[in-house]
């Protein structure tokens, strides 16, 4: 295992009715005048903002709103929301939604406190200083809820890229699984679907003797394996809603991630799809995971054939590993078909004719990129390219 640090102080208030603790909690991490910040609208129409207004008012905490977050968050609301924190002299942001709505708030977050461009933090630049964040989380997908990650798209040239630094890890989060009941199917499908990439993406490692950390995610794995055909069949089913809750949220706060190379080249591709055709990232790592898999499993195909036997139950074959590998991926691939997403570039609406850009700003970005993807296998454009093909 490899040295690290960890630091995940994110405050959770997680289950039914938690909600109603927004202003107290915001109180108690030094907010005195908030941005409630959210998304198209969900919020509204199920009364969740309302509720959280009151519960702001009878805590005594002033607040401003900024609704509009698209899924797939762009950066000119973001802009927008920095002017607006400035001139309002707002000191705390509650993002009151999902990944994308959480993710807006931590850059809006960063940007008010830096001189410079927020967009630097996009392309590069660590964030050491940020207002407060706090989140009432709506859907279980991105893990933003306790991560120091935001993935944000310029509209200038649709580049969606990520930053990071512990100083935008939220000082709580509220999770009450009742929130994700009014989900379609189909994001909670994509959500699952996120949450699952995120455990396979720290799976991948190059770093040996990480039984622990390789324990955590084949159990976390399961039991969303166990859990997702549960709400999808009943949306109602709260418990399963809270052991998926809470899944996404130990997926990716990094916890199991620790200590270990990581790969990320399923979502470093995907994230072209998603910025390119605007589709749910979930539903894009659908189609991409299985085709990566495939393309780089020779790098460590005792890897792949591990988490098929102990994730997928695919017997070992110890004298054809790859046997075993393949067929450990092609079982993930039946299973997110079985919840709804798509599996291939036709059903995600891509098109072959995009393949060259797409793989260009993939290793390239906006000219700063080096031209490789570094994460289980080293990759150039030629490779990006081959495994984009492989999706059609
Ligand atoms: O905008 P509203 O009206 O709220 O509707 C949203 C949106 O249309 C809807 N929704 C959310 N909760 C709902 C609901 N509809 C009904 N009932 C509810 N309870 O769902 C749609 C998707 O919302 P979004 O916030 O986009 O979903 P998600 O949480 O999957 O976030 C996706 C974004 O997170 C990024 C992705 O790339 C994408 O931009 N990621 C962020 C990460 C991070 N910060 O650590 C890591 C991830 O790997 C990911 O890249
Ligand atoms: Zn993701």
């Amino acid at each position: 295992m490899d040295n690290f640090t960890f630091y995940a102080p994110t405050y959770f208030a997680f289950g039914k009715g938690e909600e109603s603790k927004a202003g107290s909690l915001v109180k108690k991490f030094g907010g005195t005048k908030v941005l409630i910040h959210y998304g198209g609208g969900s919020v509204v129409k199920s009364g969740l903002l309302d509720r959280v207004k009151a519960s702001l008012t009878e805590s005594g905490i002033e607040f401003i709103e900024l609704g509009g977050v698209k899924p797939n968050p762009r950066s000119g609301l973001v802009y927008e929301g920095i002017e607006l924190c400035r001139r309002e002299k707002v000191d705390f942001i509650l993002a009151v939604g999902g990944g994308s709505t959480i993710d807006s708030s931590k850059a809006i977050a960063a940007g008010v406190v830096y001189d410079g461009d927020f967009w630097d933090y996009y392309e590069g630049k660590r964030i050491e200083e940020a207002l407060p964040v706090g989140t009432v989380l709506t859907i279980a997908a991105a893990g933003s809820e306790g991560s120091p990650d935001s993935v944000i798209t310029k509209e200038d040239g649709m580049l969606k890229r990520g930053a990071s630094g512990d100083a935008i890890r939220p000082k709580f989060s509220i999770l009450n699984p009742e929130l994700t009941e009014t989900l379609p199917p189909y994001q909670t499908a994509a959500g699952a679907t996120d949450i699952i990439a995120h455990l396979y993406e720290r799976y991948l490692t190059n770093t040996p003797n990480v039984q622990t950390t390789d324990r955590m995610i084949e159990g976390l794995i399961l039991a969303m394996v166990e859990e997702t055909p549960k709400v999808i069949k009943n949306p109602h089913d709260y418990d399963a809603r809270a052991n998926i809750m809470w899944a996404g949220m130990m997926a990716h706060n990094n916890s199991c991630g620790v200590g270990r190379s990581q790969d990320w080249t399923s979502h470093g591709i995907e994230h072209e799809l998603s910025a390119t055709y605007d589709c749910a990232h979930g539903a894009g790592l659908a189609v991409t995971m299985p085709a990566v898999f495939e393309y780089t499993m020779h790098h460590d195909v005792a890897r792949f054939a591990q988490i098929a036997n102990r994730v997928w139950g695919i017997p070992m074959n110890e004298s054809n590993l790859e046997e075993t590998a393949l067929a450990g991926i092609k079982a993930l691939k039946d299973f997110v078909k079985s919840i709804g997403m798509p599996v291939n570039f036709a059903e995600l609406g891509a098109k072959e004719e995009d393949i060259p850009q797409m793989a260009h700003t993939c290793c390239y970005g906006d000219g700063s990129g080096s031209g490789k993807r570094y994460g289980f296998t080293v990759l150039d454009e030629n490779d990006v390219i081959a495994i984009y093909k492989k999706m059609l």
